[in-house]
């Protein structure tokens, strides 16, 4: 039986090439390329990349060169105004993997010039620039969607379905770390880590696996932190953060979730980077390791610096197929590749009913801007009270929806609060 397959073709703007682009966003777009998305509802979808957008075009012209024919050919934009000029290609959707503090501008750019856009986490660092892209994205009836990728993680998976099944019954405390070696801190990310922290880099996965799995409200957000090998022991660059978030469910019951992170971990660790989870229910407990999932290798003049000794063969992994075919693929590719057949899903059909399927695609939760508020609301709080820590004022507290607002920050010793943000978190 001969039947024609439907394709539909989508064309991608890149804005920043660094390290994520090359872990993630590299194998997608070429595979993408190459051989095509499937998906039932829509057939084929052919990816092409168009433009790119970085600071100098450096790692953008690398990458031209080391891919060769596995991508097609596209144009390369360079600061000042990258987003402008690859702004002018007739594009379907962005992706946006520039460092944190600039996300908000490259994704306000393309939700303006009508692209669907896709952000790496955390979307944005405050409350009052979510609240501007939710009201361009529904505006200009776009789909704006974060990068969770955890959340595909079969693990991940697994927990959610025990808690949403009621195996797992009312979660009471978690325990969460992310510890990245040193070289993200002294090496990979030196042009933009001033001022920065290890916290919203990568508790920001945590925050957003507690807030999908076991729902709940956020009532207030606490964290400390240490310096001194990035910067100064007094400064306001940070080697390592510890949050805690406390929760309320239906049920007026509480739970303490603490989240560790650091990059200063030695470079000579055995895996990239170290990642646990413990929860603790009612009925339960659930512990997961993210690097010790069962493979330990070792290779004389490779372990543990150029190669790992453990491996997570589930995120993004290199392997030569059973058919003998060579793959890249895990479930930090999964994520993008959904993205791409939601984007799909929307432009194609007839245009009476465009709205309800954008609809549909809005409310998946697990990436939509529009859910990622209490995520935010966390970035936001932990941002203030390390820049109060900074300040000389540590072990400050955020409330979350108070009556004096959304975000109150509480200084220890002063009833005052100052408002971060005065809406409904
Ligand atoms: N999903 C994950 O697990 C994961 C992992 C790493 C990074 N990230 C996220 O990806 C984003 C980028 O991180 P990275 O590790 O790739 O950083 P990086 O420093 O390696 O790369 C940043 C890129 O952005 C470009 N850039 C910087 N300023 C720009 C501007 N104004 N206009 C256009 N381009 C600009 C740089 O030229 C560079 O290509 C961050 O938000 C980070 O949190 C996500």
């Amino acid at each position: 039986m001969n039947q024609a397959v439907n394709r539909t073709k989508l064309r991608v703007g890149m804005v920043g090439m660094g390290m994520i682009f090359d872990e993630t966003y590299r194998p997608f777009l070429e595979n993408a390329y190459q051989h095509g998305i499937y998906d039932s509802r829509i057939g084929v979808i052919d990816i092409e990349l168009a433009a790119v957008a970085s600071r100098t075009g450096r790692r953008a012209e690398a990458y031209r060169e080391s891919a060769g024919d596995q991508i097609g050919s596209f144009e390369s934009y360079t600061e000042p105004d990258s987003i402008g000029g690859l702004l002018d290609h007739d594009l379907d959707f962005i992706c946006v993997a520039t460092p944190d503090d600039r996300h908000y501008e490259a994704v306000i750019a393309a939700l303006n010039a009508g692209k669907h856009v896709l952000v790496e986490k955390p979307s944005v660092l405050s409350m009052q620039q979510l609240d501007d892209i939710e009201a361009l994205a529904r505006e200009k009836q776009r789909l704006c969607k974060v990068v969770y990728h955890k959340l595909f993680d079969p693990d991940h998976k697994k927990l959610r379905t025990l808690v949403a099944d009621d195996v797992l019954q009312h979660v009471n405390t978690g325990y969460c770390s992310l510890l990245e070696p040193k070289q993200i801190s002294g090496a990979q990310f030196a042009e933009w880590i001033q001022g920065r922290n290890p916290g919203t880099y990568v508790a920001v996965h945590y925050i957003k696996l507690i807030d999908f799995t076991f729902g709940g409200c956020l009532t207030s957000v606490s964290c400390t932190g240490q310096r001194g090998l990035v910067g100064a022991p007094d400064g306001n660059t940070w080697d390592s953060v510890q949050l805690r978030l406390i929760y309320q469910y239906d049920s007026g019951r509480e739970a303490a979730f603490d989240i560790h992170t650091s990059w200063v971990t030695p470079d000579n660790f055995p895996g990239y980077v170290e990642q646990e989870v413990q929860f603790r229910f009612d009925n339960g407990l659930w512990n997961g390791h993210s690097r010790k999932r069962g493979v330990e290798c070792t290779v004389e003049g490779h372990t543990p610096m150029d190669m790992k000794i453990s491996m997570n063969n589930h995120y993004n992994g290199t392997f030569v197929e059973p058919s003998g075919n060579r793959s890249q693929r895990g479930y930090g590719i999964e994520v993008l590749e959904q993205f791409a057949r939601e984007v799909a899903l929307v432009e194609s059909g007839d245009d009476e009913s465009r709205l309800a399927r954008l609809t549909q695609m809005q409310a998946l939760s697990y990436n939509d801007i529009s859910a990622d508020r209490q995520t935010v609301a966390a970035v936001h709080a932990m941002e203030a009270i390390l820049e109060k820590h900074a300040q000389g004022k540590s072990d400050c507290v955020v409330k979350v929806n108070t009556d004096d607002g959304g975000l109150v920050l509480y200084e220890p010793g002063n009833s005052e609060g100052s408002v971060l943000y005065d809406g409904t978190v």
